[in-house]
């Protein structure tokens, strides 16, 4: 497939890689800074004029929580499979929902493309609803990135939380200040810690008297994300080339299967 690359920083350079290794050309790199991109726009319409005349067959996007907006809602009206790696929209999922759906668009979207990270997020939906069987298990979840993160928790955190949450009924609110008095059963523990260049882990712990149940997942480095979006990708054009999808907007669960 014949793909353009919107934001060339280290995601990019590491979608480039792995796209190449499975067999794809990148036929155009936009960036507004790196000196290595074919192109500086100097707007998101810029952008999606040199898409257009490059001949991509599909996009991804991993630039900026600024820009990530802009550049959605230029690039959809191409009509071309678009993936989205950057993440701080969730508020506006709905709204570009709607925008894919009126424009006939596809576009797919995951906080965390590692296919990896979104198997730990079954394996903790299942777990938890195992574990809420015996009253005696508590859980808490702990959180490790590099210092150069901007968020605390990260977004693979609360959504591993969330899942608890749906699965584990005894807990009820996540908290992720640290606890200056007694912890309330309901409530569950989220912590963070920010070391050196630990690329990303998150563990989950059952407690009990007797023992305690301890699942991680550690990433190792970032060609798992890389690999997870050119996998999104293949997935939304296959599923537009052969009329199995509708314009609308896709996730992990939607390639994952049970
Ligand atoms: N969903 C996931 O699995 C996942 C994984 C890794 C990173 N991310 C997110 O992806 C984004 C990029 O990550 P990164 O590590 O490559 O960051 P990075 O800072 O190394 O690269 C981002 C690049 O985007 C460029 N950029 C900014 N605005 C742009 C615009 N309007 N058009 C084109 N390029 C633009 C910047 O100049 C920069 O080179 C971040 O928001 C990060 O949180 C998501």
């Amino acid at each position: 497939m014949k793909i353009a690359l919107v934001g060339y920083g280290q995601m990019g350079h590491m979608l480039r890689s792995v796209a190449e290794k499975r067999g794809h050309k990148v036929v155009l790199t936009v960036d507004t800074f790196a000196e290595d991109a074919d192109f500086k726009p100097a707007s998101p319409a810029e952008t999606a004029a040199k898409i257009k005349e490059s001949g991509a067959e599909g996009i991804i996007e991993f630039s900026h929580p600024t820009s990530v907006m802009g550049n959605i809602e230029a690039l959809l009206p191409l009509k071309l499979p678009l993936v989205v790696g950057t993440t701080g929209w969730n508020d506006k999922r709905e709204e570009v929902e709607k925008l894919a759906v009126k424009d006939g668009s596809f576009i797919f979207h995951a906080a965390n493309y590692s296919i990896g990270v979104n198997l730990f997020y079954k394996i903790v939906a299942q777990a938890a609803k195992l574990v809420s069987n015996y009253d005696e298990y508590d859980c808490a979840l702990w959180e490790a990135h590099h210092t150069k993160k901007l968020d605390s928790p990260s977004g693979t955190a609360l959504e591993i939380a969330q899942l608890v949450l749906d699965n584990m009924p005894s807990k009820k609110t996540i908290v992720t200040e640290a606890f200056h008095d007694r912890p309330k059963k309901e409530e569950l523990h989220v912590s963070s810690t920010r070391l050196g260049s630990v690329p990303g882990t998150h563990t989950v712990f059952f407690d009990s008297s007797a023992d305690t149940i301890e699942l991680t997942h550690t990433v190792r480095n970032r060609e798992g994300l890389a690999m997870g979006a050119v996998r999104a990708l293949e997935w939304l054009r296959g599923g537009v080339d052969d009329g199995s999808i509708k314009p609308g907007m896709y996730s992990m669960n939607n390639i994952l299967g049970d």
